[in-house]
């Protein structure tokens, strides 16, 4: 099934949680002078016109980067994603959004390699054509050689099958994003396969899923069954922007990263970052959100020293786990999981905005083609399904 285009929902809540976290990822990656692979299983467009019809037709946008854009007290590794996109954006008015390729493009070094996968036809080609304009400019500019060479490799293709071949990357370092579309309930298993076998090729990766947090059960348990990866470390975080319709049903209220072989350097980032985005992105007391960490234990278990300063008794059967929030609470036995009802691992909720929350309404279904290329030289993207 590919109905699903991303352009609809470009640059919205869940594109800052997941871009803010990618560009945190690169880096920590960049600290290290040793080149790395960057896979994207599921690359989309790469770049979307916000000025689009389909960008504009729900204009997701607007309670997303929208907010954020003009803000002067951005917290500084906010900053560092927001500049991603006003760099894209030189005329200072918001045009276009970057989607995942763009960010990585613009976080790695000239050694540093690309490996892409898209699988719908029309994303694909769009995909290609922004690469080379990308490049072609970047070139004009003396940023780098023309010609994408052997740095990007953009394939159209099954990025879950893909990444086999990929891993491990000649280098032994690389950074893996994972981002379905999940309209087919299958891709939850299929990401969990994904990592199964990728962590049995190459153990030591960064590997960052997005996904969405629904009333559906495969995305309700999708967090839990990922923490049981064979993996050293996870650490997962959610931002839910206001308090999910009674039926379920309306725009994408909350969504998550989880990111296996996590950087140490991430989790005090979220904290700061994560109760600045309830409170600018929030809206409405449902705000909030959850970050939750955790080891695989082998043998013998060990405390960790909470950000607070707490130390924390492993929790759970296998693992140890740790939820920590704007209070650092730690979840006990029988409490329940973070960012269910009551549990001890949500964060700060955001004050109510009255008549903030935008109505409800069924998933629209795709129904026209990307059309030519906007005055700006960069793509208006076709329509498609929301994201459930
Ligand atoms: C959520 S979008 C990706 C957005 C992109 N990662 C970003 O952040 O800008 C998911 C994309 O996956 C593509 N897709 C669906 N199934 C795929 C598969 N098996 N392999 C590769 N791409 C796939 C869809 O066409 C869609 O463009």
């Amino acid at each position: 099934m590919l109905s699903y285009r991303h352009a609809f929902h470009a640059g919205n809540h869940a594109d800052v949680l997941k871009h803010f976290v990618q560009i945190q990822l690169h880096e920590y990656m960049n600290q290290k002078d040793t080149v790395y692979t960057y896979i994207d299983t599921h690359s989309g467009a790469g770049v979307y016109a916000l000025d689009s019809g389909y960008a504009s037709k729900n204009a997701e946008y607007e309670t997303g980067i929208g907010p954020l854009w003009e803000r002067k007290d951005l917290p500084k590794s906010l900053a560092a994603y927001v500049n991603v996109v006003k760099g894209l954006n030189p005329s200072g008015k918001m045009r276009y959004y970057p989607g995942s390729p763009y960010c990585a493009d613009k976080m790695m070094r000239q050694e540093d390699r690309l490996r892409l996968f898209e699988l719908h036809p029309a994303d694909s080609k769009i995909l290609a054509d922004n690469f080379r304009k990308v490049e072609e400019h970047a070139a004009q500019q003396g940023e780098r050689p023309s010609g994408r060479g052997r740095r990007v490799l953009i394939e159209r293709g099954d990025g879950f099958h893909a990444i086999k071949t990929l891993l491990p990357p000649p280098s032994r370092r690389a950074l893996v994003l994972i981002d379905p579309p999940y309209e087919d309930k299958q891709d939850y298993r299929k990401v969990r396969d994904m990592l199964n076998d990728s962590l049995a090729r190459f153990p030591s990766g960064v590997y960052a899923v997005w996904y969405p947090v629904l009333q559906r059960m495969e995305s309700r348990q999708f967090a839990d069954k990922l923490k049981r990866l064979p993996c050293k470390e996870w650490l997962n975080v959610t931002l839910t922007v206001t308090t999910p319709g009674p039926d379920g049903f309306g725009p994408l209220h909350s969504s998550g990263m989880f990111i296996l072989n996590p950087p140490y350097t991430l989790e005090p980032t979220l904290r700061e970052v994560m109760p600045y985005l309830v409170k600018v992105l929030g809206k409405d007391a449902g705000a909030t959100f959850t970050i939750e960490r955790g080891a695989q234990v082998t043998g013998t278990a060990t405390a960790r020293v909470g950000a607070n300063g707490a130390v924390r008794m492993p929790v759970g059967n296998a693992r140890r786990a740790s939820p920590t929030s704007g209070t650092g609470s730690l979840r006990l036995p029988g409490q329940a999981p973070a960012g269910t009802p009551g549990a001890a691992a949500t964060g700060p909720r955001a004050p109510a905005k009255p008549g903030s929350q935008r109505p409800g309404g069924a998933p629209v279904r795709a129904s026209a083609r990307p059309t030519a290329a906007s005055p700006g030289g960069l793509p208006r993207i076709g329509r498609g399904p929301k994201r459930p």
